[in-house]
């Protein structure tokens, strides 16, 4: 077994322990600071010579704090002579931009990609990435986890009679798959068209749902905007009951009550990023320590992570 240190950045504390306790092992000693401009401020605080790293730290909002904090800490590592530096980023943000919509767009998933390159990471350590090809834009090892059978154990035993789950959209069909084949139900697929950067309209409707009850799946919850659509155009085509799945619940702004005035009975998601407050009820957190916890495991022997999958 390699000799490893994991740290804390300070986007998710809780998940970070809660690995480490899995692992039983301490986490890292640091200090994670904003300089009174804003500016941010890493100390290592035990020597980290020829040991592999691993930097548990999603870039979940606020983003550009939590993006900056990770490549921060890596160099701080890089500095101090770190063997490996590998970054667990449970929420990989900026990953929503991954490719140009039209002329003068920025492919911001690969910027930050390369970034982490730069600041010394030699392997990325993710959770079911927006896209599969944002692992191309980071030239170095990239092992992308999935939450779906961790979230699945958790629907199944209250999964309703007579369930489908449904796509929100087109590039969810892969994933919504995924979901359908562990719960053994029938799939449906929403056609969306983007408005803007935060409003869709739901077009078509693909599969059978009337008097069903939908288990609709994203890989992200950001304002709710596109699940409330998802939902209001299965009501009209007769679906029966609503749950929501989601590995990343960012939960921006009134996206919780939005889904439960939408008519959402349930709300299943992960800890990759800090849970909500929850006024209404409806939230359900499923932890993935065991699952970073088993990669590690996996990854500090330098094995397989096949068995995970
Ligand atoms: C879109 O491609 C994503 O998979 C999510 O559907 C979307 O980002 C969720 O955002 P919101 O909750 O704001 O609609």
């Amino acid at each position: 077994m390699s000799d490893y240190i994991l740290f804390a950045g300070s986007a998710n504390p809780a998940l970070a322990r809660a690995v480490a306790d899995t692992l039983g092992v301490p986490l890292g000693d640091c200090a994670v600071e904003r300089f009174p401009d804003g500016e941010t401020s890493v100390r290592v605080l035990e020597s980290v010579r020829g040991k592999d790293v691993y930097l548990l730290q999603p870039t979940c909002p606020p983003v550009n704090d939590n993006a900056m904090e990770l490549l921060v800490f890596a160099d701080a590592c890089r500095r101090a002579a770190a063997g490996r530096i590998h970054a667990v980023v449970p929420y990989y943000g900026y990953a929503r931009s991954d490719k140009r919509h039209g002329r003068r767009e920025p492919i911001t998933a690969s910027l930050v990609s390369l970034l982490m390159r730069e600041a010394g990471i030699d392997h990325v350590v993710t959770l079911d990435l927006h896209t599969d090809q944002i692992e191309g834009f980071f030239p170095g090892p990239f092992d992308t986890l999935t939450a779906v059978p961790t979230l699945c154990a958790a629907l199944k035993p209250e999964l309703p009679a007579q369930s489908v789950v449904v796509a929100p959209d087109a590039g969810r069909v892969k994933l919504a798959t995924e979901y359908a084949a562990r719960l053994d139900v029938p799939l449906a697929v929403l056609h969306k068209r983007r408005e803007s950067g935060t409003e869709t309209h739901v077009t078509h409707l693909v599969g059978e749902v009337e008097g069903r009850a939908c288990v609709i799946i994203d890989d992200m919850i950001a304002t709710g905007g596109t699940l409330v659509e998802s939902v209001n155009a299965l009501r009209e085509a007769g679906a029966a009951s609503f749950v929501v799945m989601a590995t990343h619940a960012l939960l921006m702004r009134n996206a919780l009550e939005r889904l439960a005035d939408a008519g959402v009975e349930r709300v299943f998601v992960t800890d990759s990023v800090p849970p909500r407050e929850d006024p209404r009820g409806i939230l359900r957190v499923v932890s993935v320590a065991p699952l970073l916890a088993s990669a590690l495991r996996h990854l500090v022997q330098d094995e397989s992570l096949q068995e995970l999958f």
